[in-house]
């Protein structure tokens, strides 16, 4: 059976509010799901997944160190990821505080190991953008993506 996993890194909470609501609509959904901290996570872990949905909080614009480096590690086994589903997400302050652009660069390496990224023509395009402690809009859009990560995900992996 298809399993997703919801990785973040979160030091004041905001991502990690995010993480778990994804999580609860994959798990809603019937996509079993699994919700961690990349502290928690070693780099092989994400073999074991059919869907990837990675979060951090902006940091100048890009991913958080420990979501690089995640990434980073996972060049040992270059190719394993081919055709998986990828999903991301971000909290940053400030609106035009580099968000999108951090959003982007994960999309970036999930594309780059040939995970399978979808948009959204309705919802936050590129993922769920929280300002800040996620409202309800970004609770809405945090449960619109998990919902259609694992629907993809289980057409995909049938
Ligand atoms: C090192 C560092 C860099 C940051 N860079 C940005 C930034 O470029 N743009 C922005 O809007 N917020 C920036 N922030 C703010 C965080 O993205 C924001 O507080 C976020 O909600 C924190 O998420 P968390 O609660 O999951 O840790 C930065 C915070 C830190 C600690």
């Amino acid at each position: 059976m298809a399993k997703g996993i919801v990785i973040y890194y979160s030091r004041s909470g905001n991502t990690k509010a995010m993480a778990e609501t994804i999580a609860k609509a994959m798990n809603g959904a019937d996509l079993p799901t699994e919700c961690k901290s990349v502290s928690d996570v070693k780099a092989d872990d994400l073999l074991n997944y059919d869907a990837i949905v990675v979060g951090s909080p902006t940091y100048y614009g890009h991913m958080a160190g420990p979501i690089k480096q995640l990434f980073d590690d996972a060049v040992s086994f270059h190719g394993k990821l081919d055709g998986k589903v990828g999903a991301s997400f971000t909290s940053a302050a400030n609106v035009g505080g580099g968000n999108e652009t951090t959003i982007m660069g994960i999309v970036e390496a999930m594309l780059i190991a040939g995970c399978v990224v979808q948009g959204d023509p309705q919802g936050d395009h590129y993922g769920p953008v929280s300002i800040g402690k996620p409202d309800e809009r970004v609770e809405r859009q945090c449960a619109r993506r998990g919902r259609r990560v694992a629907e993809l995900t289980k057409k995909l992996m049938v």
